[in-house]
């Protein structure tokens, strides 16, 4: 069945640019109230503005992903202005690139914190007021493909991807019975401005081991340039929404590479009729496991409120 989109307000990080405005406007031309949370004011107000230009009811907020409590008082402006939020969609992100044994702890902090980081704050923020809304509704991380393949030249981006996969996989599990569907978008290349979020960088991780210079920018800027078009991206959101489907991933290049990294994974297992009483052993000391944790939760948790 096909989602009901009209008359939702969905909220969405990083929406003043790239994949996360084509998402602003491919939901809001769906009926969606739409609610942009982004660092950057002006580009803010700007993608505010061209949403209002199209007859999309929208309302913008600046915004840190850091600040958790920024992050709560954004969420209640929002919801005096556009009504409870039923769709989150955590697009914002941050790269940098370069050997992964250069990298300072800087770097970490500020990639981590904002993929990753930026992630976890949106749904603590949310997730209960979803629940207490009553919507349902549906819940959009992006990752990228680099959250199931790693290189060192992208290790930490693709680290802060693999938690954001993790992490979004759990939810999908923990809001089903709260009829809230959750999927995972993982581009490839999109066209957009990612090349220059280095600017976004705080001051307080500003010791960085790599060095981005008009080289690096320029190369940059030439592989985006030639990436999906945002609008295109969103699309597929909404397609996978309709569908209730997890992984959003509508780039068949990619094929090659994940078929690669799989088999790996496969081709380290034993045969699946090796060791039959060890596998029977663990396989009922799990189970016994999922009884017992079952049944404590449903006796500490059931019913209960955060
Ligand atoms: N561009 C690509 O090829 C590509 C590929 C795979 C995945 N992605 C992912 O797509 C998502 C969207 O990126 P994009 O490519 O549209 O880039 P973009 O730079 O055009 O948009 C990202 C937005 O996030 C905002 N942002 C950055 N730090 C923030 C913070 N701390 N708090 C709030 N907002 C912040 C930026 O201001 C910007 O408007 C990211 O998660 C990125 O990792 C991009």
């Amino acid at each position: 069945m096909a989602f009901d989109f009209e008359g939702r307000t969905a909220f969405i990080t990083g929406g003043a640019s790239g994949a996360g405005f084509g998402q602003a406007k491919v939901f809001g031309r769906l009926g969606c109230k739409i609610a942009i949370a982004d660092v950057r004011g002006s580009a803010v107000q700007t993608a505010v503005a061209a949403l209002r230009d199209e007859g999309i009811e929208a309302h913008g907020v600046q915004l840190d992903i850091t600040n958790r409590e920024a992050f709560a008082e954004a969420a209640d402006e929002v919801e005096n202005a556009l009504g409870p939020v039923s769709m989150l969609f955590g697009t914002a992100g941050v790269s940098i690139f370069g050997p992964l044994e250069k990298a300072t702890y800087d770097d970490y902090d500020w990639v981590m914190g904002v993929n990753f980081g930026g992630v976890v704050n949106l749904m603590q923020t949310f997730v209960p007021r979803m629940i207490d809304h009553g919507l349902g509704g549906h819940v959009v991380n992006t990752a990228s493909v680099g959250c199931f393949v790693a290189s060192s030249v992208a290790g930490i981006y693709s680290a802060s991807k693999f938690a954001v996969h993790g992490i979004t996989l759990a939810m999908r599990d923990a809001l089903k019975e709260h009829d809230i569907g959750v999927s995972l978008l993982a581009p490839a290349n999109i066209k957009t401005n990612i090349a220059e979020s280095v600017q976004t960088r705080p001051a307080k991780y500003g010791h960085s081991g790599y060095q981005v210079d008009e080289a690096e920018l320029k190369a940059l800027r030439e592989i985006y340039s030639h990436g999906m078009e945002p609008e295109e991206l969103a699309e597929h959101v909404k397609e996978a929404i309709d569908e209730n489907r997890f992984y959003i991933i509508p780039y068949p290049e990619a094929r090659a590479m994940l078929e690669s990294a799989f088999d790996k994974v496969i081709d380290a297992l034993p045969p699946a009729d090796s060791d039959l009483e060890g596998q029977n052993k663990r396989n009922q000391a799990m189970k016994r496991y999922s009884d017992a944790r079952r049944n404590m939760d449903e006796a500490r948790y059931k019913g209960a409120s955060r």
